[in-house]
This record gives structure tokens, sequence and C-alpha cells, in this order.
């Protein structure tokens, strides 16, 4: 388990982290979602002792990263997958992170495979695109087959199959018991991908939450039916303290009931239906919702999220 705990970071006048506190738990994706600016790098560059924090801590099973005997053992990250030295092979550059983490040679094939850089093992990293970088510095996380990975902003710039990787085995690291931690600026990037998110706005944490809870419990989730008996289907839903509004045509969007109570009062009354789906809140939605109330910031970050998400 890792504790981050009332993390602080200064730069002059600017508080990039201020007082952060959270746990990573294992078997999940974290999500880190906050706009460009909001601190996330900082406060990955400290949990891996690259920033030293002007106050707080970041301990790992109760110890401080940098008390670690054997760090790529415990912790892989990619901050800037393009951050290599490109006249090196694929190869050549994992070797040597091998020999440097002290880790068995014979792991730079399996991670290569792994990532599926086999094929290009013996070209130079000058060469690679932006996917192929990604792919060659998760490798390097995976060297030490930690049980902690760290992942800043994988997915910029990355094409939709290179993405869709990503995502894959992000689930798969966090389905092996790993702890699974991947920072993003697109709220809705992580819908897919995270088990639970931390939200932060200048430096600060605005929220701390399970996805299916955030968004499940929004009112923005609700169900939608399709039936060629919609009017009398929705007075009988009604009647059973759902609350219904119309959609298109035959289409009724109901709250506050669940689908299979539909299901069931609609099969009891012999009433058609063509189509029965519980609709999930997007993460945006539900973020906006959870933070309606809070201080302007939060409002802010939603804002500068969002309009992110529709730039790009
Ligand atoms: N080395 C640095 N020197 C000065 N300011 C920095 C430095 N690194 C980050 N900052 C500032 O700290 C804040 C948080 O930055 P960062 O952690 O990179 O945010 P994010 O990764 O969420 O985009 C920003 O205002 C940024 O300009
Ligand atoms: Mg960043």
């Amino acid at each position: 388990m890792i504790k981050v705990r009332e993390l602080t970071k200064r730069f002059g006048d600017v508080t990039a982290v201020d007082a952060l506190s959270f746990d990573l738990r294992p078997g999940l994706v974290t999500g880190f979602l906050g706009p460009n600016g909001a601190g996330k790098s900082t406060t990955m560059r400290m949990m891996l002792g690259l920033d030293r924090p002007d106050a707080g801590s970041v301990t790992v099973d109760g110890r401080s990263y940098v008390d670690i005997p054997a760090p790529v053992q415990e912790i892989g990250a990619v901050l800037d997958a393009k951050a290599v030295h490109g006249g090196r092979t694929a190869r050549a550059h994992l070797t040597w992170m091998a020999q440097a983490g002290g880790v068995p040679r014979r792991r730079v094939d399996e991670v290569l495979d792994q990532v599926g850089l086999t094929s290009v093992a013996g070209k130079r990293i000058g060469g690679f695109s932006l996917g192929m970088s990604q792919r060659l510095g998760i490798a390097g996380a995976l060297l030490g087959d930690p049980g902690i990975l760290l992942f800043d902003e994988p997915v910029n710039g990355l094409d939709p199959e290179g993405i869709r990787w990503i995502r894959g085995m992000m689930r798969d690291l966090a389905a092996q018991g790993r702890t699974v931690f991947v920072s993003s600026h697109l709220m809705n990037e992580m819908e897919e991908t995270a088990d639970h998110v931390l939200v932060i706005g200048r430096g600060r944490l605005i929220a701390d939450t399970g996805i299916a809870e955030l968004t499940a419990r929004s009112s923005h989730a609700h169900i939608r039916v399709i039936s060629p008996q919609a009017d009398r289907l929705g007075d009988l839903l009604a009647g059973h303290g759902a609350r219904v509004g119309t959609g298109g045509a035959g289409e009724l969007l109901v709250t506050g009931v669940d689908a299979s109570q539909v299901g069931e009062l609609a099969l009891a009354q012999r009433i058609a239906v063509h189509e029965l789906t519980p609709v999930r809140a997007s993460l945006e939605a539900a973020f906006m919702e959870l933070t309606a109330q809070e201080a302007q910031y939060a409002a802010e970050t939603a804002r500068a999220l969002a309009h992110e998400g529709s730039t790009r």
C-alpha cells in the first residue's frame, strides 16, 4: 500500500502540490486526473524520490522510497517516454537498465516480448514512433517485475490502437494484483480504464472515489427503455416511485428504480420492452455534479478538463 500524506511542493510563489493525501491500493487502476499544471507530474516525481517535498511524506508499505533496497523491483515508472538515448537499440537500452537495476538479463527478452517489441529489439530507439517509445518505456518499468507501476500521461499523442493497447496493459497489470497509478489531463479518458480516481486541481485533492460509485450515484445515471407501449409503461413505473422522462418516440428515461424492476413490472403487465439499458453518467458529468457545491477552483478544473477534452 502506498500512502501519500500532506505532500507539498512549492516552486517560488507557485504551490504545485498542496497538502495532498491519498492511498493507492493493489489490484486497482487508479486514475490521477487534473488539468495541465494541476501538479500530477510533480506528485509522481516526489513519489519516486526525484523531487524533494517541502512537506509531507510518501511511504511504500511503511518505508520511504529512498530507503527501499531494490527500488526497480518495487516501483516501475514511465514519466517521459521520449527521455531515452536515441542512439541505442531497444535491447541495449533495456540491458543497460537491467544491469543498473540489478535485474537478471533474461528479463530483457521477456519484457520486450510482453510489450510486443521483440521484432524491433535490434533497432535504434531514435527511429521509434511515440507508441513504440511508450511500449519501450513500459518494458523498462516492468524489468524488475515491480508490484507498483506509475505512468504519467501514457496515452498522450498515441493513435487509437496505441491507446487501446496501453489500456489493456494497465488492466492486465492491475488484474495481476499490482498497484497501477496513471495520470491524465482528460477526464473521460479514464472512464474505461480506471477503477478508482483521484482528481486534483491546483495541487489540491478534489475527489477520491470509485468510478462505479461516482457514475452510478450521479443523477445523470438512468435507464433507457424503449417500448411500443411507452405511455402505459411510463404510468406504471411512475406508480411504483420511478421518475420518468421521455426521449424520442417510444423512449423513456427512468430513474429511481433499477433495470430489473422495470423488466419485472413490464412482464407482469405483459408490456413488450424492445430495449432496456442502464446508462451510467459520464465521468465528467458525475464529477461536475460532485464538485458543484465546492470552491471555485473545482468548477474551473472541471471546465478546463471539459475544454481540453473537446479540443483534442
Ligand atoms: N521544475 C519546476 N520549476 C518551476 N515550476 C514548476 C516546475 N515543475 C512544475 N512546475 C509548476 O508546478 C505546477 C504543477 O506542474 P505539474 O506537476 O507539471 O502539473 P501537471 O503534471 O498536472 O500538468 C505548474 O504550475 C508548473 O508550472
Ligand atoms: Mg504532467
